[in-house]
């Protein structure tokens, strides 16, 4: 019988092909099956490409569906599917990895898989490989310093506008992914806590068509896409 394999949940960074970790590339080399999440455009075919030069030429690639969908039944039976996929592919003996963008355990589809498998199989041995975060790379691109001395970081999500932000004002730092819907809601909320200032916004981190706002306001009439952050600060 088969000793049952493991799984990795590996980030790839955040677009920058040289900011993926050593360990990260041991794991994908040694690699039978790689899966990825076909969940927001672009993911899959990014956090392959980032780790495609150390793809072993056997090694399967297969994409897991992930409904955008506030439908939770909906939701929980493609990460029960999903996770029965990586089950069965663990009980072949086989090296899993399932493959993100940025940090796997940041706002990322591993997050599903992690608690889903458990459920499945609760004997899986699963081991998580950090990367890069989209918002350490913005700051490392910036030269900005994110939280120094005795301040505090929120890292937060934009995708219901300036909510967030207006309960913590006493925080003096901020990092807001999924900055790409109710930018004119997050800026009001910025200019209420005194951080609009300072914010700055940027899109496409280390790729190709990278741009940064330095005037947040900018924002409000460039429309920008989901690969956008914003770091602001008091
Ligand atoms: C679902 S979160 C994924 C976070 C990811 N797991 C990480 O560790 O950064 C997606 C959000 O991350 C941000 N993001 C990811 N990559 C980015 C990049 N290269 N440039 C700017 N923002 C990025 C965007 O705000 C996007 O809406």
């Amino acid at each position: 019988m088969n000793k049952t394999g493991k799984l990795y949940g590996v980030g790839v960074g955040p677009g920058d092909p040289e900011l993926i970790t050593v360990k990260a590339v041991r794991v994908i080399k040694a690699a039978d099956i790689i899966f990825t999440a076909a969940s927001s455009k672009n993911s899959y075919s990014l956090a392959v490409d980032i780790a495609s030069p150390y793809i072993s030429e056997s090694a399967k690639i297969e994409t897991l569906k992930f409904p955008m969908t506030k439908d939770e039944i909906q939701a929980e039976a493609a990460w029960t599917d999903n996770a029965e996929k990586i089950a069965r592919a663990l009980t072949r003996g086989w090296t899993v990895v399932f493959l993100t963008l940025g940090d796997p355990v940041t706002y990322s589809t591993f997050g599903y898989i992690l608690k889903t498998l458990k459920q499945v199989m609760p004997q899986a041995d699963i081991e998580t490989v950090p990367g890069i975060t989209s918002f350490h790379a913005a700051a490392a691109r910036l030269n900005r310093i994110l939280v120094e001395g005795e301040e505090s970081l929120l890292v937060t999500s934009g995708a219901y506008g300036g909510q967030q932000i207006r309960q913590l004002q006493q925080v003096k730092n901020i990092a807001i992914v999924k900055a790409y819907k109710n930018i004119p809601d997050i800026n009001a909320a910025l200019k209420e806590a005194g951080m609009h200032e300072k914010g700055v916004a940027i899109a496409h981190c280390g790729r190709e068509k990278e741009t940064i706002f330095n005037d947040l306001d900018d924002l409000e009439s460039r429309a920008p896409d989901y690969w956008t952050l914003i770091l602001a600060a008091k």
